[in-house]
């Protein structure tokens, strides 16, 4: 997994920036409906997340890395926890909603599901569980750049069925779809080289190499389009 704690005063601009949080904000806050009491988890920098507090709506964020924590403490006001999703410091039944915006797809798949029950057991009976999916397959547009990277986009540990299977085992039931786009995040063949070759994954470094090669080296390709899916804690 990438090292959050590196450069986290570099991770917003580097992932879309205040454009690409707004409109996943935007997408969340129809899918949050009423829910008053939140907790982004993964979270990083809270440039998501302190867009969903509202007066009617606390939220708290939890992530792993103090790099990242020490960006969100103060968008956050405080309202951050050093955490692993896979183990929540909050009581069971305290919030009506669970957030998670790309962070599923970092995860071994037996960490998912235990994040998916986590989620479960701090939400109240009718809370909802609000996450991407298929984060890899956004920039699956059939451009050359996706051409030569789909090496790179598999297995999924975020895909939308294995998500629906997990969350189903663990008591919710789907409720509702909504995609947002990550303005300014097509990728442009070099500037993607550079990125890849920084890995020093030897599969990483053989794609850079081809991606040097692709014309129209720093035009970006299509924007990427990601999906969140939110699903309700069933009652008993
Ligand atoms: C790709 S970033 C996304 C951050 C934020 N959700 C956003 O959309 O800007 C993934 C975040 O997950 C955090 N993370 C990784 N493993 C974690 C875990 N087991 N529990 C909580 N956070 C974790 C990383 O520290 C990082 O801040």
């Amino acid at each position: 997994m990438h090292d959050y704690d590196l450069q986290p005063a570099d991770y917003d601009d580097a992932h879309g920036g205040a454009s690409r949080a707004e409109a996943a904000a935007a997408a969340l806050r129809i899918l949050l409906g009423d829910a008053s009491t939140v907790v982004d988890v993964g979270g990083g920098t809270g440039i998501v997340s302190h867009l969903l507090r509202g007066p009617h709506r606390n939220v708290f964020l939890a992530d792993v890395s103090p790099g990242m924590l020490s960006q969100a403490y103060r968008r956050m006001s405080g309202r951050t926890v050093r955490a692993s999703g896979t183990a929540l410091p909050f009581r069971g039944e305290s919030m009506e909603a669970v957030v998670c915006v790309w962070f599923l797809h970092l995860l071994p798949t037996e960490a998912v599901r235990t994040v998916i029950a986590e989620a479960v057991r701090v939400l109240r009976v009718g809370g909802r569980f609000i996450t991407t999916v298929d984060k890899a397959a956004a920039h699956d547009d059939g451009s050359d750049i996706a051409e030569l990277t789909a090496d790179l986009r598999s297995p999924p540990t975020d895909a939308s069925p294995d998500i629906y299977d997990y969350t189903r085992a663990a008591g919710m039931t789907p409720l509702d779809s909504i995609a947002f786009t990550g303005h300014g995040q097509g990728l442009a063949p070099w500037p993607y080289a550079d990125e890849l070759s920084r890995r020093r994954d030897p599969t990483a470094t053989g794609i850079a190499r081809r991606l040097r090669e692709l014309p129209f080296p720093n035009t970006p390709r299509p924007d990427p389009v990601y999906r969140l899916r939110s699903y309700r804690k069933a009652s008993q």
